[in-house]
């Protein structure tokens, strides 16, 4: 017994770790911010910290496939950071940590505006490759990351505010700051639901989750009913990645503060594991791109049992597809795409984001059969490095061949990754949703 007990106890003490991230404005080049970094871990030999955190570079020196790989130290006004893609032979990850020789492992860092998700890497020398199931990557258990169950996230975020006098230029306008607090009587509330989905392998069977986020006003004027957005992540991701990562619910908050959309209902579903047709995906291990379901397969379940299940259980939300929009990132901007093509008289209004669709299929026949394709809420945006830039651009030019009108948004630092999207969104709201239709060149330039 007693043994058991000790046991349990030095268990606890050689777990038991202590980090902290810091972000002070210094007012002093390069970014008038810096980030400090602070985790204890006795054991290791090497930290990193990676887990989302990117070098950055600049738009001189960036393709599709190549970015100049600068240390946050080199900053200067202009730079960006740009996800993925493999550096080049002999470069250092910038992130490295340092240690007192006592286990306390310290990093200080300029940072510019902007949202950055990480974990320790633990003894794994190229970031990007490191992995939660081996060990090699630690979630910062003093900021953690918001999830609904344990595993369904492995980052933590924190958010760098703007500062014109280092950061600013006139080429990139690389400010954030919408994705900061909003005034308290704007913050909407923001939690995790579990919700009836038979067939469903996680989080339980039958059960599955999305992300919901409440605006503010919300429940405090009778019977007044809220416009409904679903929100979609993509591949490799889940409900709660557009929290966790993009700070949705601070972007919402801010949007509606400066009076650019109304107060919105949003649900950020899940489209991994709504049943067992694939192997069970979680996150944090390697993304297996043959268990990522197709976008018929996750329209359906969410028309039998999402939809209907919001419908019913989350009071005052539109039912009307005037006030019902589907958005999704990357795989989720796919599923936009059929939504609005095979669920067309559900919402008036669709957010494709960096969109991974295949060549789009819509003909002269297609607009025939289903007049109402012509008169949505188009949006259709990308990055200027984005991997699927040609994706983005063949699902423009086959709406405007058909006389289609759209909106478009090319975010000028925009890699596939989470500062683009919440570029995406934040555009999204302020020239699309819920503007009145048909769109015209005040909204943006459609086709004409
Ligand atoms: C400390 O590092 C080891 C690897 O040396 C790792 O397995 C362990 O999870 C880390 N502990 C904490 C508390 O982060
Ligand atoms: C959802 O269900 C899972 C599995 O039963 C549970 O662990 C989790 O706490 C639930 N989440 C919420 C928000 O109720
Ligand atoms: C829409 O539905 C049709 C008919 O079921 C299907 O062939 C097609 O793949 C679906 N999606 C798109 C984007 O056309
Ligand atoms: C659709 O029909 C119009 C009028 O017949 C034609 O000019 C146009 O090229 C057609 N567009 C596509 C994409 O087939």
């Amino acid at each position: 017994m007693i043994n058991n007990k000790l046991l349990s106890l030095l268990a606890l003490c050689s777990l038991r770790a202590s980090a902290s991230v810091t972000v002070r404005k210094t007012g002093e080049g390069p970014t008038g911010y810096e980030v400090d970094f602070k985790y204890v871990n006795t054991t290791a030999n090497r930290v990193l910290i990676g887990g989302g955190l990117q070098p950055f570079t600049d738009q001189f020196h960036t393709t599709l496939e190549e970015r100049a790989w600068y240390d946050p130290h080199d900053y200067q006004p202009g730079d960006f950071y740009v996800a993925f893609g493999s550096p080049p032979d002999g470069y250092e990850w910038p992130y490295e940590m340092t240690s007192d020789g006592d286990g306390v492992w310290t990093y200080t860092t300029p940072l510019p505006s902007g949202i950055y998700s990480y974990a320790y890497l633990i003894d794994c020398d190229f970031a990007p490759a490191c992995n939660i199931e081996t060990g090699q990557l630690v979630i910062d258990s003093d900021l953690p990351p918001f999830l609904n169950v344990q595993g369904d996230q492995v980052a933590s975020s924190f958010q760098v505010p703007f500062d014109a006098c280092f950061q600013g230029t006139d080429d990139i306008n690389a400010d954030f700051d919408y994705a900061l607090p909003a005034p308290d009587k704007y913050r909407g509330t923001i939690k995790s639901v579990n919700y009836t989905s038979p067939g469903s392998i996680h989080p339980a069977p039958d059960v599955h989750h999305f992300g919901l986020y409440l605006p503010a006003e919300y429940g405090t004027i009778e019977g007044k009913t809220y416009p409904l957005l679903y929100l979609s992540h993509g591949a490799g991701g889940n409900g709660n990645d557009w929290e966790n990562l993009g700070r949705m619910s601070y972007i919402m908050d801010n949007l509606i503060a400066e009076g650019h959309i109304e107060p919105t209902v949003v649900v950020m579903p899940s489209f991994y594991n709504l049943d067992d047709s694939l192997p069970k995906f979680i996150y944090g291990g390697p993304i297996d791109f043959s268990a990522l379901p197709s976008s018929d397969h996750i329209r359906e379940n969410y028309q039998q049992y999402l939809f209907p299940w919001v419908e019913e259980n989350i009071a005052n939300v539109c039912t009307e597809p005037a006030c019902r929009a589907f958005a999704g990132l990357s795989w989720g901007g796919r599923l936009t795409y059929e939504m609005y093509v095979n669920a067309t008289d559900s919402f008036d209004y669709y957010g494709m984001f960096s969109p991974a669709t295949d060549t789009p299929t819509l003909s002269n026949e297609t607009l025939a059969a289903n007049p109402a394709l012509a008169d949505k809420g188009l949006f259709v945006a990308y990055g200027l490095y984005d991997s699927v830039f040609e994706n983005g651009r063949e699902l423009q030019a086959a709406l405007s061949a058909l006389e289609i009108p759209f909106v478009t948004r090319i975010t000028p630092f925009g890699g596939h990754y989470w500062n683009t999207w919440q570029d995406e969104l934040w555009w999204f709201g302020v020239k699309a949703l819920w503007k009145p239709k048909p769109f015209t060149a005040r909204t943006g330039r459609a086709s004409s």
